[in-house]
């Protein structure tokens, strides 16, 4: 008998779904699997052969076909078992085929029969109601990611013994509950931080406007520390954002079910590709699982030249293009880049007499801060050691005020620019309709000249100066606005 499941296979970021048409012949007892499996879908049939059998079910001893179509896209991981299983059982006639028409099927099986989480459960959820399926099944551990996605029914099992329940004309399992979000306030908070003016109003700027921020100074500063509180200031994600991100998580099994805005901290061994994305098959890197929160790159000198270089294009353009040998892939990658470097190699800086770095080693370090990335830093923050006094006195201002702020200006961002497009975001014609007050016009005119700004420069400077005036409350941008931004870029040296 012939029996027809769906199930989904991840590419990128992609859940592609999978009809899995199962055969069962008379002939010798065999058990084979076509359509272009990759090792771990061709080991389901082991899996599928125990856990049948310790759940009581009788598996067929004649010729088992299972095709997987389309035939020409490659099925990856071992999230087909489930609907290996099922198909199976429906050509056996253990089960009822028309009562599992309609619902499709993601989990990997473990030999007694129990089911395992998958990746990807949010983004298979959502093509199983793309195809127009009635529901989908599920292990128990994907249920909060998969009940996110809105429109469809999610159910979730724990063993493959529940799919009994089709015999009587029930849907097996649970209905789970979404994954609760995440405020801010249960996140490192900056209060934090001690002293630290310069660095702390920076980081209002960069997380109000979306601006990628430099921070260079000795350590044991606080950098890393402030670094690490910046998501605590970011306004909370909205809806569609969730989704994004909550996919993306759990695509690259990252997923902490936490609908909260992305933080990554990657060690500055990583490669260009797990730093932007590719491999063979290609898989998102951190900037992809950065995507509407904050990529972290401490100790930037550190990082390798080309993984650097490879972050230029995504940071212009918010995405990130994969060569494939059929193709090219587009990947998300809109991330506000936060990123922390000493002064010199030794860390001290030049001016301390302590440091003992020659001229040439701090002329290549710099050489390093200025090269790959530095016409792509919005702010870039000198940090000194914190001030005795503050240290020894209380907590600074807390996040939830920094936030109030930043999502008051958001919101004005969000009315010239439209939803989750802060400052930095903005394109080249929409920067030129920024209002501008005369005297600013001109500050900008001289700064241009005095400081031979590029015309890259020149517009990263607008955007700032216009997120100063948004966290002002202003309408134009006046002359203080765009002194403050120039001010923040001051160590650019642009
Ligand atoms: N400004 C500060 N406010 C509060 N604690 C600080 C500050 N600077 C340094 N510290 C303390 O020193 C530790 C190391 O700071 P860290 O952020 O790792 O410095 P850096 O990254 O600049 O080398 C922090 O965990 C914190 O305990
Ligand atoms: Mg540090």
């Amino acid at each position: 008998m012939l029996a027809e499941t769906t199930s989904f296979t991840l590419e990128g970021i992609t859940a592609r779904p999978v009809k899995v048409e199962v055969d069962i012949h008379r002939g010798l007892p065999s058990f084979q699997i076509v359509g272009l499996p990759d090792a771990a879908v061709r080991e389901a049939r082991e899996r599928v052969r125990a856990a049948l059998v310790n759940t009581g079910f009788e598996f067929p001893l004649r010729r088992i076909t299972a095709n997987l179509a389309p035939a020409d896209l490659r099925k990856a991981g071992p999230g087909l078992d489930l609907a290996l299983a099922t198909g199976l059982l429906a050509a056996s006639g253990e089960l009822p085929p028309d009562r599992l028409t309609g619902w499709a099927f993601a989990g990997e099986l473990a030999l007694d029969g129990s089911v395992r989480p998958v990746r990807g459960a949010l983004a298979m959820t959502e093509a199983a109601r793309e195809c127009s399926c009635r529901g989908i099944i599920l292990p128990a551990a994907n249920g909060p990611e998969a009940a996110l996605a809105p429109g469809i029914e999610v159910r979730t099992i724990d063993s493959i013994a529940e799919l009994r329940q089709f015999r009587g004309g029930d849907v097996p399992g649970h209905r789970p509950e979404p994954a609760e979000p995440v405020s801010g306030d249960s996140l490192p908070d900056l209060r934090d931080l001690r002293g630290q003016a310069n660095l702390r109003r920076a980081i209002e700027v960069a997380a109000a406007g979306g601006h990628s921020l430099l921070m260079v100074g000795p350590p044991g500063s606080g950098k890393s520390l402030a670094a690490r509180r910046i998501p605590s200031v970011l306004p909370p994600l909205a809806s569609d954002e969730i989704l994004e991100v909550a996919r993306i998580a759990g695509v690259c099994g990252a997923g902490s079910l936490r609908a909260e805005r992305p933080f990554r901290a990657p060690h500055h061994t990583v490669s260009a590709a797990g730093l932007v994305g590719g491999g063979s098959p290609p898989r998102p890197g951190e900037i992809t699982l950065a995507h509407r929160g904050v990529l972290f790159l401490d100790e930037l000198c550190e990082f390798r030249r080309p993984a650097l270089e490879a972050l230029r294009e995504p940071l212009e353009s918010g995405e990130v293009s994969i060569s494939r040998v059929n193709g090219r892939r587009t990947l998300p990658a809109d991330f506000t880049l936060i990123a922390a470097a000493n002064p010199c190699p030794c860390g001290r800086g030049e001016e301390d007499p302590e440091c003992e770095c020659s001229p040439a080693a701090v002329a290549r370090y710099k050489g390093t801060l200025s090269g790959a990335l530095a016409d792509r830093i919005d702010i870039i923050v000198g940090v000194t050691q914190p001030d005795p006094e503050a240290m020894a006195g209380g907590d600074g201002e807390c996040s939830s005020a920094v936030r109030a702020r930043v999502s008051a200006a958001r919101e004005r961002m969000r009315e010239r620019l439209g939803a989750g497009r802060p400052n930095a975001a903005a394109t080249r014609s929409e920067v030129s309709q920024f209002e501008l007050e005369a005297c600013a016009r001109d500050l900008l005119v001289e700064a241009g000249r005095s400081r031979r700004l590029s015309g890259r420069s020149h517009d990263r400077i607008l955007r700032l100066a216009r997120t100063v005036a948004d966290l002002d409350g202003s309408g134009p941008v006046r002359e203080d606005h765009l002194a403050g931004a120039l001010q923040l870029r001051r160590r650019s040296g642009s």
